[in-house]
Formats: C-alpha cells, sequence, structure tokens
C-alpha cells in the first residue's frame, strides 16, 4: 500500500509517497533526486550508498522507507554546504577518486568515523572503511585523505 511518510534528510523535512518497505535508497534517490548515493549491491555488501542516519553510517539500500521515519538521515549532498568538510576537503587534496563512483559513500563512512573519533589510528580507520569497496583500489589515497583530516 502506497502511505506517505515524513522523512528528515540534509535538515529537510520531506514526504514521499511510497510503500513502506520500500528501501530508503530509492527514495533518496529517485523520489527526492539524491543521486550521490549510490547503488552498488542492493544488499549491504559494497557501501556504495553510504550515508548517515542519526549519524552515523548507514546503508539505505537495506533499510525501508517505513523505518527511517524518527532519525534524521545525511546524504553526501547534505554533508556540507559547498562541499568543504574536512574529509572532502583531504579527498580533492590528495586527488582521491579514480572512477569515482563509490566515492560518495567513502567520504560518508569517513566522515562517520571522524564525527565519533577526531584522531583514529590506522586500525580504526581500516576498520571503518574495510567494508566499503572500491574497485579501482584507491583505498592507499583513501586512507592517507582520512589521516589528512584527522587532527
Ligand atoms: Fe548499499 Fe551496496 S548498495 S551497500
Amino acid at each position: 500500500t502506497v502511505t506517505r511518510y515524513l522523512l528528515r534528510v540534509n535538515g529537510e523535512r520531506r514526504e514521499v509517497d511510497v510503500e513502506g518497505d520500500t528501501p530508503l535508497l530509492w527514495v533518496l534517490r529517485d523520489e527526492l533526486g539524491l543521486t550521490g548515493v549510490k547503488y552498488g549491491c542492493g544488499v549491504g555488501l559494497c557501501g556504495a550508498c553510504t550515508s548517515h542516519v542519526d549519524g552515523e553510517a548507514a546503508r539505505p539500500c537495506v533499510r525501508t522507507t517505513a523505518d527511517s521515519t524518527r532519525t534524521p538521515i545525511t546524504t553526501i549532498e547534505g554533508l556540507s554546504r559547498d562541499g568543504d568538510h574536512p574529509v572532502q576537503r583531504a579527498w580533492r587534496e590528495l586527488d582521491v577518486a579514480q572512477c569515482g563512483y563509490c566515492q560518495p559513500g567513502q567520504v560518508m563512512a569517513a566522515a562517520a568515523l571522524l564525527a565519533r573519533d577526531p584522531d583514529p589510528d590506522d586500525e580504526a580507520i581500516e576498520e571503518a572503511l574495510r567494508d566499503n569497496v572500491c574497485r579501482c583500489g584507491t583505498y592507499p589515497r583513501i586512507r592517507a585523505a582520512v589521516r589528512r583530516a584527522s587532527r
């Protein structure tokens, strides 16, 4: 049954009319036009869709819309006003992306890590980003950018 859901996305209240079990990823991309959130596997394994739910890294491909109404959601589009989050700056300075497809998810995973641990050691960085897959293999630059963005 199509139902109206009220979501809080990137600081705005957004209403969508969808079936409750619609994956949040489709709502973000197709209903709200937030196509910085990428579809990779659709089953929570690749990290391409990583966004923040209540400030924590989360995978909207495996959350239903009905389960997403109570907590603030942030996508890469809402991470900073004009791309000036420290993680985004470090990403540009080190020219991290190759094809770029996985990078919004990588950036969001890194930003969530630094929000809870501003000075992570290499092990913590590895742990936080281990399940964000990059087919181009930009891992060394990703890790370096996270270190640069930390204080
Ligand atoms: Fe969500 Fe792969 S698309 S984890």
